[in-house]
């Protein structure tokens, strides 16, 4: 694994000025945040620079503004949501760079918390503008990058200042370096991939790059029914991207030539209804009525999935086997979820997962924690699967 700097290696931080870039960018009801985890996240990293009496000053986005500031979308909810899990005062201040910025900067003291608003106020953020840069570190002694989940946007905060000052990879940065390195970059053989979710064309790239890592690749959710439907099974009303079935006979064409298993279901949950507690019935993938769709993968498919869990000394996970959302087309997904879980406790897996509707899932299963990594990442984490490089985090690598 190539290296980084990190929190080891960073000195005595008495009294400096530390940059932080941190992904605060949590989901909000009513005003207030409805999902601490990415801020309990970043935690370590805040609590350790602040105990060794740094100024930390968080720098963050929140949203996708366009056109400048927007009141809707500041940090400033979210810094008492921080303040509350942090267990200690984080302050906030109107903007990230500038003389409101410099002054709330210049009158902390040692162990201090700032947050700044969103660096998306500025259009420069987003276009990685050097000036914006600049004028960011002007404010800083050190950087340090705390957010994979936004690593894979080459920004002024998560790129550009990198190149300016001092920088270090945060302890959560580092544990999830550490864990997908594990996951796909030097993992213990055989590797399984279980990748579903609704649609084949948004991971077109990552079942590509997979087939060429893996040992066997579990598809599951309504993107199963695309590569059901390419081998030429009738899906009936399922969800299915019949426009995608050359791709999908290439990824399975691909998959034989690097030698990668493609399991795919053999049994499925159908209803005629997409709503919790629909009528419902276990069929052979071949017997899908005309009128029905498939809303998870049946007990068959469980069972082989598990065996393929048992077998495998690596795990990585993306995306639920089913409609997990709606009861009782969770079975499967939680099933399987379970078996990783146990299978991880028993040191007998490195399971790593990650994207949005993954971790709900795993939640849902009540097995997140049981996991050897959840990532909190969304789009980050799906580019790593892709096999690209993340701007964010190539430009931490010690040269
Ligand atoms: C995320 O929520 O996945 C990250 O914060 C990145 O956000 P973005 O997709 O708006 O860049």
């Amino acid at each position: 694994m190539a290296r980084f700097r990190t929190l080891d290696d960073i000195g005595d931080v008495k009294g400096k000025r530390i940059l932080v870039r941190v992904d605060l960018n949590v989901p909000m009801e009513d005003g207030k945040v409805s999902d601490l985890t990415r801020i309990e996240r970043v935690a370590p990293t805040i609590l350790e620079l602040s105990g060794k009496e740094a100024k930390v000053i968080l720098l963050a986005h929140f949203g996708r503004p366009k056109d400048g500031p927007n009141p809707a979308l500041s940090l400033e909810p979210i810094a008492r949501a921080a303040s509350d899990v942090f267990g200690r005062q984080v302050a906030f201040v109107g903007d990230c760079i500038g003389e409101k910025a410099r002054g709330a900067i210049f009158s902390l003291n040692p162990g201090d918390v700032l947050l700044l608003e969103n660096t998306r106020f500025y259009k420069g953020e987003e276009k990685n503008d050097p000036e914006f840069a600049k004028q960011l570190a002007a404010d800083g002694d050190i950087y340090v990058n705390d957010a994979f989940s936004a690593a894979h946007r080459a920004h002024a905060s998560t790129e550009g200042l990198a190149h300016l000052l001092p920088a270090y990879a945060g302890r959560t940065m580092q544990a999830e370096l550490e864990a997908l390195e594990k996951g796909l970059g030097n993992p213990a053989k055989p590797v399984v991939a279980i990748v579903g979710g609704a649609k084949v064309s948004t991971k077109i790239d990552l079942l590509m790059n997979l087939v060429k890592k893996v040992d066997a690749l579990v598809i599951g959710g309504g993107m199963a029914n695309t590569f059901l439907a390419a081998r030429g099974v009738d899906v009936g009303k399922s969800l299915c991207e019949h426009d995608l079935a050359a791709t999908a006979k290439q990824i399975m064409i691909e998959a034989a030539g690097a030698g990668c298993a493609i399991i795919l279901p053999s049994d499925a949950v159908i209803a005629r209804e997409f709503k919790a507690g629909a009528a419902n019935e276990i069929v052979s993938v071949d017997a899908v009525p005309a009128d029905a769709m498939i809303l998870d993968v049946g007990p068959n498919t469980i069972g082989t999935i598990n065996g393929w869990i048992d077998r495998a000394e690596t795990l990585v996970w993306n995306g639920p086997l089913g409609a997990f959302e709606i009861d009782p087309f969770d079975k499967a997904t939680v099933a399987a979820a379970k078996h990783a879980a146990s299978r991880t406790k028993a040191g007998k897996l490195v399971s790593v997962a990650g994207g949005g509707d993954t971790v709900a899932a795993l939640n849902h299963a009540g097995v997140a924690d049981d996991f050897t990594y959840v990532s909190t990442a969304g789009g980050a984490f799906l580019e790593w699967m892709e096999g690209k490089e993340l701007p964010g985090v190539e430009v931490l690598k010690l040269k």
